[in-house]
């Protein structure tokens, strides 16, 4: 059993109702939080205390864990729920809340917009309310550039040792991207093919349906780049090409993701255009339905903007292992539907031996489903039964669908998992600053490639796989998307 004391600021906000509540509530159904735990809401007073609790109550409900949940768990839950009205920017808040709070065990979650990161650090450190057990959990948008991360993460270091924080990248927490590293790490069978000599590409795509509606000011500003890649492909591209760290601990597993993101190879200004593919939505159809465009959802406030809603990248990792494989990383919004996989293409055997083999035979294909139908699918050449004189070859899939492989467990949810590390103070799944610096420059140094060649945003209408061009970005190295778990 775990204890801490959670304190989330923005208690009334999204991220908590969506998110938090329901995923801690599960933690309480699967036993695993002590009797002690308590969780402080803190908010501006948008809800009344009987509101407050219909509104948790409300998003536990339409969560994904209800199935197994009796009504006596959600009564010890909201239990645990100290509602409190103030301003966290106030250094007398934390005053009074550390009148009532053991000094152990405290995590403090910033569920608030970045830009008031600085004035709650502030008033928790004029409040004296941290000591060395204390923890501070924050959440992307981490920055816009590496120079705006650093001066939010300056912050917060001001306060907090950097042991005590944990910048989520929700990705990291599913579970699924956790089983990388077990696939990588616990099998021989993978590893010794994990490399140039064995590996054509890697394809990483993740892909949403949904539009930017209802946070389009705050989406405008960032794009696909600085939204997804920066944080979520990155972290991916990162676990699917690092080193085996020494130790399954926090800071030897960050130290190699570390090493991937320092090797990335920068783009520049004469053939970034011919690497990266930006585009925007414009109406269409997803699964029969009309969509609107990007200029069109309803809470647009301008009828121009040059922001990417999907971006293909064709990285390169300059370094013995991976010199010359190349990384395509693929996201957008409006998509024909919602999915994250990475493929592992190998390269085709040395010396074919099947010479009179009717047909182009596929290679071996490692296709690692995040979502949805999480799972993993080898492919493996066969010879297709039958007298033929000429031996027919045709690749045909170990198909492993976690759901079926692990029937009796559940697949918790990525905030179960990394609360669960928080309060546990296990910081592996979380990202350090160095790591967070490093990838934003290798983003900044796109933005800034775009920003000075003028490189064009394409439309490409709701319902397609991207602009055309994100095709041709393949196509120039005779390679092309696979769409397995569309
Ligand atoms: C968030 C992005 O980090 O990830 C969103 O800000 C995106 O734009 C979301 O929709 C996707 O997460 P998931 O878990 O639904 O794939």
């Amino acid at each position: 059993m775990n204890g801490c004391n959670l304190i989330i600021i923005g208690g009334e906000g999204d991220l908590a109702l969506r998110k938090l509540y329901p995923a801690m509530c599960s933690l309480d159904n699967e036993g695993l939080l002590s009797d002690g735990v308590r969780i402080y809401c803190f908010g501006r007073g948008k809800f009344s205390e009987d509101d407050f609790h219909a509104e948790v109550a409300r998003w536990i409900e339409a969560s994904e864990y209800t199935d197994t949940m009796s009504e006596e768990v959600t009564a010890r839950f909201h239990s645990r729920l100290v509602h409190i009205v103030g301003d966290a920017t106030d250094a007398n808040c934390f005053r009074d809340l550390a009148g009532r709070l053991p000094a152990e065990d405290r995590v403090i979650y910033l569920s608030t917009p970045p830009s008031i990161f600085p004035p709650i650090c502030r008033a928790i450190d004029e409040a004296n309310f941290v000591n060395d057990d204390t923890r501070i959990v924050v959440e992307k948008p981490l920055g816009e550039s590496r120079a705006s991360f650093e001066e939010i993460d300056g912050f917060v270091k001001s306060v907090f040792a950097e042991e005590q924080i944990y910048r989520i990248d929700h990705y990291l927490g599913k579970e699924t991207v956790q089983n990388l590293l077990a696939l990588r790490f616990a099998n021989v069978l993978f590893e010794p093919l994990w490399n140039r000599n064995f590996i054509d590409h890697v394809q990483i795509t993740v892909a949403e349906s949904i539009g930017v509606g209802g946070r389009w000011k705050f989406y405008d500003g960032a794009g696909a780049l600085r939204d997804m890649v920066q944080n979520h492909l990155l972290q991916l591209l990162c676990l699917v090409s690092m080193e085996p760290p020494a130790k399954n601990q926090p800071d030897f597993v960050r130290d190699e993701k570390l090493k991937v993101l320092r090797c990335l190879k920068p783009m520049e200004e004469t053939s970034v255009s011919d690497v990266t593919i930006r585009g925007q939505y414009v109406g269409g159809h997803i699964q029969s339905e009309a969509v609107p465009g990007y200029l069109e959802e309803s809470d647009a406030t301008a009828d121009k903007s040059d922001t990417e809603t999907f971006v293909a990248i064709k990285a390169e990792l300059e370094n013995s292992r991976w010199q010359g494989v190349p990384f395509y990383l693929r996201t957008g919004k409006r998509l024909p539907t919602k999915y994250s996989e990475i493929v592992i293409q190998f390269k085709p055997v040395v010396h074919r031996f099947f010479k009179n083999s009717s047909g182009r035979v596929p290679d071996n294909q490692l296709v690692i489903r995040l979502q949805p139908r999480e799972g993993i699918e080898l492919s493996l050449i066969n010879k297709v039964p039958g007298l033929s004189g000429q031996t027919r070859l045709q690749g045909a899939a170990l198909d492993l669908s976690f759901d079926q492989a692990f029937e009796a467990h559940r697949s918790p949810s990525a905030y179960e998992r990394l609360l669960l590390d928080v309060i546990r103070a296990d910081q592996t799944l979380f990202m350090r600053s160095d790591e967070i610096c490093a990838s934003w420059e290798w983003v900044d140094v796109i933005l800034d490639c775009w920003e000075k060649t003028g490189q064009p945003v394409l439309n490409y209408p709701a319902g397609a796989w991207g602009p055309i061009e994100a095709v041709d970005l393949l196509a120039q190295d005779r390679r092309r998307w696979f769409n397995w778990n569309a």
